[in-house]
């Protein structure tokens, strides 16, 4: 039986209405593919431009991350109801750049997945240790911690968990196929022993066209989450029809 596999694109602080047009323009072009949820995830000043032109119930968008209060005094953020309101279906918390530059805990993370959860959205929880850590032999007790975390304050339902190392992302260097199987293992039974049963597990970090179908095939791969390759729309839409044509 095939699975369906996520392609989700996280546009990062990139792109513009033209670029909305061209990604648009290019998804229409690629039609509906079995087996294949795609999902893209513009700024949110984009967010509207996306819901009003694109139209197709085969592309869905989401955010790339979402407060972690319901409304009120948090200047800046941006609420789950809100996200709703613009169409999202999906929400990216706990991206290795949030962690790094914002700073975010595993516990900001975490009552931002569950504000997501709470509203309607599918959570996409990035974990992934950085460089040092793989270096020190920690990197499966930082997921593991980074996974827990959240699991902890979520109601147990679908769930979506991003692996993506951080010295893989955006740097060319993507991690071997046998690193990406070993640690997806890991949250997968990091989720049973929670008893988390609807579990997608992704990865992310330089997928490109060239190395995608490899990763795809991979046993326990439900899926990429991809940032460069995402604002490509050649790119993005050959990954897209390389997880369709996934044996
Ligand atoms: P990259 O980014 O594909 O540019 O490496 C991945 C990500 O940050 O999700």
């Amino acid at each position: 039986m095939t699975v369906a596999k996520y392609v989700i694109g996280n546009w990062k602080m990139n792109g513009d209405y033209a670029l909305v047009m061209q990604m648009i323009a290019a998804l229409r072009s690629m039609g509906p593919l079995d087996n294949v949820t795609t999902v893209i995830c513009p700024p949110f000043t984009l967010l509207h431009s996306f819901a009003e032109l694109l139209g197709m119930g085969h592309i869905h968008l989401g955010a790339q991350d979402c407060g972690t209060e319901i409304s009120g005094a948090r200047t800046g953020d941006i609420s789950a109801a809100m996200l709703i309101e613009q169409n999202c279906r999906y929400a990216i918390v706990g991206h290795s750049e949030r962690r790094r530059y914002q700073m975010e805990s595993n516990e900001v993370v975490a009552a931002k997945a569950a504000n997501a959860q709470a509203a309607g959205l599918m959570p996409v929880i990035c974990v992934g240790e950085n460089l040092a850590e793989r270096e020190e032999e920690q990197a499966e007790i930082i997921v593991e911690e980074q996974v827990t975390a959240v699991l902890k304050k979520l109601k147990n339902a679908a769930v979506i968990f991003a692996y993506e190392p951080v010295w893989a992302i955006g740097t060319g260097q993507v991690a071997s196929h046998s690193d990406i199987a070993g640690m997806h293992d890991v949250i997968r039974a990091r989720a049973a022993k929670h008893d988390f049963k609807d579990v997608a597990v992704l990865y992310g970090g330089s997928v490109k066209p060239e190395n995608a179908g490899g990763i795809l095939a991979l046993g326990g791969v439900d899926g990429v989450l991809l940032g460069g390759a995402s604002i490509d729309p050649d790119a993005f839409i050959a990954i897209a029809k390389t997880a369709h044509h996934l044996p």
